[in-house]
């Protein structure tokens, strides 16, 4: 029996790399976020057994649903990881086709399989048949042409048991520039039975921003929902701390914060000399000092 996973509104966090591990995705999911998304995670790192790539799939019960993203080629190996990724607990498995970085396409994973209907139809039957949890794939309009590249995938995809298609409306040699072309959205949804999620352009960042969720979501009832507070960005800054830290040790917490904490503070006054302050932290204390001096420098 397959599983069904009910979400309980329209937003979706997309995965990014190196971005929306589980102390982000938990922000996410408090500030009203549906469904959160794994960074992209590889097959064959799972398949042989890395400990460092299976540390992506760590996951809490309060960002439930989680849709785990795994990326490779070869259908044996897709299989086998997401079996990995169901039996650790993810609620949907989703098959990266649209990641266009270099290091991904050059092992013919990622948006290039968009050139290569056969296979990922290979791949999404040998992993259908492995999970019983929803299999969602991302997809981009495809390669170097918009249309029938990507057209051809979600058929395929739509005959092959998948559950719905995320479109990334560019082309994979568009990396991420230009604009997003949303009409594509809409013509792959008019050729498909499954659900469609549309991806890209969305021009308010999460990233720093958590609170986007819960204002889609009063914009989709009729009401606008203002800008978060002062001190519920510190709030918010502190809890993404702890938990890193809690999940990753303080030493690499630390590293990550030091980037990181600056995303939440963009067009507050004198944000840059606190991102020049936090570039150095070691300790969640002096994390929690930087933070703790600049709140009260604003709220003055
Ligand atoms: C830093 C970064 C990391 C990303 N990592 C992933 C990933 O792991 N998996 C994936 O499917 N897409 C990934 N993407 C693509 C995004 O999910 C999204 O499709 C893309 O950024 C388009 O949205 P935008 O136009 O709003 O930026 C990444 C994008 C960025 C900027």
């Amino acid at each position: 029996m397959r599983v069904q996973v009910q979400l309980d509104n329209f937003t979706i966090l997309a995965p990014l790399a190196g971005i929306t591990n589980l102390p982000f995705r938990l922000l996410a999911k408090s500030a009203g976020c549906a469904l959160v998304c794994s960074e992209m995670v590889s097959s064959n790192g799972l398949a042989y057994r890395s400990v460092k790539t299976e540390e992506l799939l760590q996951s809490r019960s309060e960002e439930k649903p989680l849709s785990a993203q795994i990326f490779g080629s070869d259908p044996i190996i897709m299989a086998e990881a997401a079996a990995i990724v169901e039996a650790s607990g993810a609620d949907i498995l989703d098959i990266n086709l649209g990641c266009s970085v270099k290091k991904v396409l050059k092992t013919g994973s990622g948006s290039a399989l968009m050139k290569a209907p056969r296979k990922v139809e290979k791949i999404l039957l040998a992993v259908r048949d492995k999970i019983k949890i929803p299999l969602t794939i991302k997809i981009r309009t495809g390669w170097e042409k918009s249309g029938d590249q990507a057209f051809n995938i979600a058929a395929i995809a739509d005959a092959s048991g998948v559950d719905a298609i995320t479109v990334h409306p560019r082309m994979a040699t568009q990396g991420f520039g230009d604009k997003a072309d949303w009409s594509l959205i809409a013509e792959i949804k008019n050729k498909v039975s499954i659900p469609v999620i549309g991806n890209g352009d969305i021009v308010t960042p999460a990233i720093g921003n958590p609170w986007i969720f819960s204002q889609v979501m009063s914009l989709i009832n009729g009401t606008e929902m203002g800008a978060p507070v002062v001190a519920e960005r510190f709030d918010v800054m502190t809890k993404y701390l702890k938990t890193s830290i809690e999940c990753f040790g303080e030493k690499r917490a630390c590293r990550m914060m030091r980037s990181h904490l600056g995303w939440f503070v963009k067009g507050l006054p004198h944000s840059s000399r606190f991102r020049e302050s936090i570039k150095r932290i070691e300790t969640e204390n002096e994390a929690l000092s930087l933070i703790g001096e600049y709140k009260e420098a604003l709220l003055d």
